[in-house]
């Protein structure tokens, strides 16, 4: 479907759920945006849980956002269970604001929701010559190095800088060997998940997507990737007054009460120690890199965000292809 329709669908549904124009723009603009950069798992295929909990008044349709203005560099997001994309899209553009006034925003947000991709927000910032580091936590899918239940999310890391050239350096990865989605999204449509990523109920290594979603997921290079679940909860949750240690709500499953999810913006300006000089210092570093011998099979060495980036360009030039089972979501949604 064409990407301009579609996203009228969108808007036009959370309109009828109930959320302001402001919020429907915002909400149905990042999840054409998932569509559009390859992600379909953070995209449309989530859009029914949203209205789900929207209806269940989980999350809050009305909310009266709070900024709180700790420093000229710091403020404090009380987001009032608004929908995850408007709280962290209101999160960013502070930060920003701040960082271009001091040099360094950092901003928290607390009673939050699911926010989608991190790069969302990061690329707002990279294309303000900003470098950002952002944060989120997420329900528990991982078990902590050590442990046999799950309580870590798949807890993403984002971190972006401008490179010089158009296409920006964003590294946004979850600590998990795969996104959560991808599992949810293979548990539906019957198809098997990758070796290695997943332990059954009872610590059997699965690629069975159902038996995945009800056992662990397991973290990047063990207990590293462990760490590094653990240092998102602390910043996302702890830091922020967001919900951790494993009170975050799976937004699919749980409708026992708004999610109180925490994010972290962290963004300064890119020219903030070396000056003018940034710019030919990232392009050297990028340019030397890329010109190390490579790997039988390795045309070009990528820089993070790149591949995503190309893919964005080449989608937009096309339609948005709508699984079945996601298009039936939308008719009744619309329907609504
Ligand atoms: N909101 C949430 O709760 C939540 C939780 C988990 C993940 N997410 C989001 O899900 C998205 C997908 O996460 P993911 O872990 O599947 O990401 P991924 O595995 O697709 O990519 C991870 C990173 O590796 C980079 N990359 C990929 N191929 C590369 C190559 N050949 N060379 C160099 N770099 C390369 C990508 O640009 C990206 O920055 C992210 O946007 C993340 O923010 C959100």
């Amino acid at each position: 479907m064409n990407k301009n329709k579609l996203k009228k669908i969108v808007k036009k549904i959370f309109l009828k759920f109930g959320l302001n124009n402001n919020h429907s723009e915002i909400s149905s603009n990042y999840i054409i945006q998932a569509e559009l950069v390859g992600a379909p798992t953070h995209g449309l295929s989530r859009l029914k849980m949203y209205c789900d909990r929207i209806k269940k008044k989980l999350i809050n349709s009305k909310p009266k956002i709070k900024i709180k203005k700790i420093s000229q560099s710091v403020s404090h997001v009380d987001a009032d269970d608004a929908i995850g994309f408007v709280a962290a899209d209101i999160g960013i553009k502070k930060a920003i604001e701040n960082a271009k006034k001091t040099g360094v925003g950092i901003v928290a947000v607390k009673n939050s929701g699911h926010y989608g991709l991190s790069s969302f927000y990061a690329e707002q910032a990279v294309k303000k010559k900003l470098t950002v580091l952002c944060f989120t936590n997420a329900p528990p899918a991982i078990a902590p190095y050590g442990a046999r239940k799950s309580l870590f999310g798949t807890n993403p890391i984002c971190f972006g800088t401008p490179t010089g050239s158009k296409v920006p350096f964003i590294l946004d990865t979850s600590v998990s060997m795969i996104n959560r989605g991808k599992i949810r999204v293979a548990a539906r449509q019957g198809n098997r998940i990758p070796a290695g990523v997943a332990l059954d109920k009872f610590g059997k290594p699965t690629t069975d997507a159902k038996k995945a979603l009800r056992g662990v997921q397991l973290p990047i290079a063990s207990f590293r990737g462990s760490g590094l679940a653990w240092m998102v909860d602390i910043l996302s949750g702890v830091f922020t007054g967001g919900n951790h240690s494993g009170k975050v709500k799976d937004p699919f499953d749980d409708f026992t009460g708004p999610q109180n999810i925490g994010h972290l913006f962290i963004v300064m300006k890119s020219n903030l120690f070396v000056g003018n000089s940034y710019n030919k210092r990232i392009k050297d570093n990028i340019k030397t890199i890329k010109k190390l011998p490579k790997i039988k099979g390795v045309k070009e060495i990528l820089f993070p965000g790149q591949s995503k980036h190309k893919r964005y360009k080449n989608n937009l030039k096309n339609n948005i292809k709508i699984p079945k089972n996601i298009l039936e979501d939308l008719e009744k949604l619309n329907s609504y």
